[in-house]
């Protein structure tokens, strides 16, 4: 498939949606897909049709996270890179930003939520911060944002341990706002972005400026802390027994190091 077709992008009455779309692989992320959205985002916010962006995935999958051969082939190693590109640009988007989530959302898939103004999930959503089963550490500002939602211990579990968790787990925890059955969560979604739409697009992003620059500093020093890490962190042995594990299908061994 033309790598241009992994990441749709729709406009509709001053809506933009950007859909993952990479189904063969759960959509999960490249470079590239990170790139093109970043791309539309930026677009976006620059663009005085569009007053709201919607990310979304397909029928089956939000997104199963950063591609992991990506990872092992071409780590990320500087603020240049379009994965950090799209987190930048996801951090500081001044528009309102509304997620619509079902199947997997995985890592990046959970971590881009933080930055979302509204999140709405299907009721069969499986949430998962992986990182330190695979040997990382947490991104995009989570170890940051996900402890001031929902607490120092909840967000502990959810990222030291990585279990997946569901959509009224994620709601208890502040990232979702919305849970719907699978035939509706995009139709909500997409409806309260045309609400949004129609309001007053200066008095929408100026409340959006003032819940959210608050914490702009602390964002962007966690994001910058956490990106040091995990691209040092992606080349570890840990990391790479636990990626080449997933690759080969079995269960990574720990036991050595
Ligand atoms: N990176 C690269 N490839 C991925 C991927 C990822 N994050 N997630 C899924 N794929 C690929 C699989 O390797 C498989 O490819 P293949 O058909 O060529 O073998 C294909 O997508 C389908 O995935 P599969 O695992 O067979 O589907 P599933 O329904 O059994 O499980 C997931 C779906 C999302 C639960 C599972 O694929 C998964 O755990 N993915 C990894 C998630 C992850 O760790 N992400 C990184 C977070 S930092």
């Amino acid at each position: 498939m033309n790598e241009e077709a992994h990441v749709l992008v729709n406009d509709k009455d001053k809506v933009r949606t950007i859909t993952w779309n990479r189904i063969e692989k759960k959509n999960a992320l490249t470079q590239n897909m990170y790139g093109i959205a970043a791309d539309a985002l930026t677009d976006a916010e620059n663009n005085n049709n569009i007053r709201v962006v919607v990310l979304t995935g397909t029928r089956e999958c939000f997104t199963s996270g950063n591609d992991l051969n990506d990872f092992l082939d071409s780590p990320p190693d500087d603020e240049e890179t379009p994965v950090a590109r799209f987190l930048a640009v996801i951090a500081r988007f001044k528009k309102p930003l509304i997620a619509a989530v079902n199947g997997p959302a995985i890592g990046v898939g959970t971590t881009m939520l933080l930055h979302c103004d509204l999140v709405v999930a299907a009721d069969t959503t499986v949430f998962s911060l992986p990182f330190v089963k695979l040997g990382l550490c947490p991104e995009a500002a989570s170890s940051y944002l996900l402890p001031l939602l929902a607490g120092h211990q909840r967000a502990a579990e959810l990222l030291m341990l990585g279990d997946n968790f569901g959509a009224e787990m994620a709601r208890d925890c502040g990232l979702v706002n919305r849970i719907g059955s699978e035939d509706e969560y995009q139709e909500m979604a997409l409806d309260l972005a045309h609400k949004l739409a129609a309001l007053p697009p200066n008095s929408v992003q100026t409340t959006k400026a003032l819940l959210r620059n608050r914490h702009a500093a602390e964002i962007e020093t966690a994001m910058a802390t956490e990106f040091d890490k995990f691209a040092s962190m992606l080349s570890s042995p840990e990391a790479i027994e636990a990626m080449t594990a997933f690759m080969e299908r079995r269960t990574p061994d720990f036991s050595k190091f």
